[in-house]
């Protein structure tokens, strides 16, 4: 089991951001992953939808015999990790509950604001995760759905984005916020013009980050750490196109993409 490699999924590209902290975190695990492309986005579309979206996903990444499988991403995440876990035998780590726990620990006024998809928001499902971790938490939600093209057309830091941040984020602002969850796999592009919309005060937390060390700790627990030789590089698949994937892709990795495979899910 340990020289197995980690699934990782997500509607497309966003997923790399929790690709690229897996690989800084973990030189050693080989990685699989798989971006929906054919039928991306996830935010705009219904639970059910998405949850059927995740188990054709998850069915897939099982068949390329993988020890733990990284839901990488939040729309996905918040309807769809119980579900897996419970069809697969495999650990499976959404990227929700990583970033809520985080919040939880570096909050101090207790107002904690959530970004990310409209299904993500409309799922309340970080509303539930900070508050299992305590329920006198306020959470003020916002959907920043233009986010997704701003981030994939290469403009998370032209003004056109920070227009939009000030936007969205006005509200959170308003009700005092200290801390912000980045809900959502494209947001941690965005990062910089966040922070200087949001100011000093205001901690950002990348559920990316979290992910990978709850992967980490996960493994370490079981078990499972690859051991030896460093890993050869993460192996791609795609349900459409690989070519966009690989140019918009790079970014998000902050390398270059390249043999990607591009397959049916059936
Ligand atoms: N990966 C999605 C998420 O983190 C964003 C893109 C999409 O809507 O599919 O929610």
């Amino acid at each position: 089991m340990p020289d197995r490699a980690i699934g990782i999924f997500d509607s497309g590209v966003g997923g790399l951001t929790v690709l690229r902290e897996l690989r800084r975190q973990m030189p050693h695990e080989e990685l699989v992953y798989l971006g929906d492309t054919a039928r991306v986005p996830y935010g705009t579309k219904s639970p059910q939808t998405v949850g059927r979206y995740a188990r054709e996903a998850a069915r897939f990444l099982v068949g390329q015999r993988v020890k733990l499988l990284v839901v990488a991403c939040n729309t996905a995440s918040a309807v769809a990790v119980d579900d897996l876990a419970a069809i697969h035998r495999l650990p499976v780590v959404g990227v929700i509950q990583p970033g809520a726990r985080r919040a939880l620990e570096v909050t101090r006024s207790g107002r904690i604001g959530v970004i990310g998809t409209e299904g993500t928001i409309r799922s309340r499902a970080y509303e539930r995760a900070l508050h299992r971790g305590n329920p006198d938490i306020e959470v003020c939600a916002a959907p920043c759905p233009l986010f997704v093209p701003l981030a994939e057309e290469g403009w998370a830091e032209h003004p056109i984005a920070r227009l939009a941040a000030a936007e969205y984020l006005e509200p959170l602002l308003r009700q005092g916020i200290d801390t912000l969850v980045l809900g959502c796999t494209h947001y941690p592009l965005l990062k910089r013009t966040l922070q200087e919309v949001a100011g000093p005060t205001v901690a950002l937390i990348d559920s990316a980050e979290e992910t990978a060390k709850t992967v980490a700790i996960l493994l370490a627990a079981q078990g499972l750490e690859r051991r030896g030789l460093p890993s050869g590089p993460p192996r791609y698949f795609v349900t459409d196109v690989a070519e966009r994937f690989e140019r918009v892709g790079g970014a998000f990795l902050g390398a270059p993409l390249a043999d990607v495979t591009t397959v049916t899910l059936d």
